[in-house]
């Protein structure tokens, strides 16, 4: 009989505050990028393996339904990766999302940090080859293996690499208990992949552009965070946010992912803040849905603010109250 390896992970999403946008060479980022592990939005994925001459996705249940559809997509990240393992395998996917499936929200790096941990179980892979794994999955899902925040991609930070992502713990204590409120502004379905929106990058006039100002604005937040400034964390954060969106407006075959209410929500925060001086800011992924980054000590005041103001701007009027978590476990 064929020895079956049997693994389940439970992984969470992450919230970038420096984006990672445009990629080259296997998955390499562009840029460094920092985020924050989320607690409440994750993917449970349970993996069957057994070793064989070939790499084969045998089949993918996704929330109790099969899902061929999602097969391409990993079975040509193993196939390109086969190097990377001591032995090629068969495997069976089972995997279920914390958050509804029409949320908007992009579960890529939540459900490869969890595959890959799976697949780092059966092979004894230390975080760092771990984390590997999960960024030629999908670039964001290497930051989602770590508690509170994590670095990827090289920079003047001691330890940040390309390869893999490291967590970030040298936080100033104002940090230790952020919030992410996600405003669903739109649960439909993105008009273009994260895929292609990095692939835009490669020939956009302010490339250059962007890489000296990614690296800048990494220097300034890890500066922040380590200092406990909400002032200047939060104007870097919104820039960032803001930055990723213009150069999606500003590639050759431009397109725009905010929405009208995306740009209600910008200025109904930005008159809170003038009028509360409160630590609210917000920031934003590829795609219009607002993520609003406060500090758990003003959670009554922002609560009241967002379903007073902000809930009608909302498809159902769902917004996701999360905060930042611990990273993967095993179940
Ligand atoms: C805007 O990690 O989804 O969320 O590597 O092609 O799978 P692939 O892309 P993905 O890109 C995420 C882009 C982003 C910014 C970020 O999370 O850093």
């Amino acid at each position: 009989m064929q020895q079956v390896f049997r693994s389940s992970y439970r992984a969470p999403s992450n919230i970038a505050f420096i984006k990672y946008w445009g990629k080259h060479g296997n998955q390499l980022p562009l840029n460094p990028s920092i985020s924050m592990t989320l607690k409440s939005c994750y993917t449970e994925m349970s993996m069957q393996l057994s070793e064989s001459s070939n790499m084969n996705v045998d089949s993918m249940l996704f929330e109790g339904e099969n899902k061929p559809e999602f097969i391409p997509k990993i079975q040509s990240f193993l196939e390109k990766n086969k190097d990377k393992f001591p032995a090629s395998f068969n495997i069976s996917l089972e995997s279920k999302n914390s958050f509804p499936h029409s949320a908007g929200i992009a579960s890529s790096a939540s459900s490869m940090a969890a595959l890959a941990s799976c697949l780092g179980d059966k092979f004894d892979f230390d975080l760092n080859q771990t984390s590997e794994i999960a960024r030629l999955a999908s670039g964001s899902a290497c930051r989602s293996l770590f508690p509170n925040y994590a670095i990827w991609g090289k920079s003047s930070y001691l330890g940040s690499n390309d390869e893999y992502a490291i967590g970030f713990s040298e936080f100033h204590e104002n940090f230790s208990q952020m919030q992410d409120a996600v405003l669903i502004i739109s649960a439909e379905e993105k008009s273009i992949s994260s895929r292609a929106g990095h692939e835009l990058m490669n020939n956009h006039p302010y490339l250059k552009g962007r890489i000296d100002q990614a690296n800048r604005h990494f220097d300034q937040i890890i500066n922040a965070m380590m200092t406990g400034d909400f002032d200047s964390f939060g104007k870097i954060l919104e820039n960032e946010a803001l930055s990723l969106h213009a150069l999606m407006m500003s590639c050759e075959n431009s397109f725009t992912l905010l929405g009208a209410n995306s740009l209600k929500a910008i200025e109904k925060v930005r008159a809170f803040r003038k009028e509360t001086k409160l630590p609210l800011y917000f920031t934003i992924d590829a795609g219009p849905n607002i993520h609003l980054i406060y500090p758990k000590h003003e959670e009554a005041a922002v609560k009241k603010f967002i379903e007073s103001e902000l809930k009608n701007l909302c498809q159902d009027e769902l917004v996701i109250y999360d905060e930042i978590g611990q990273g993967r476990y095993k179940l």
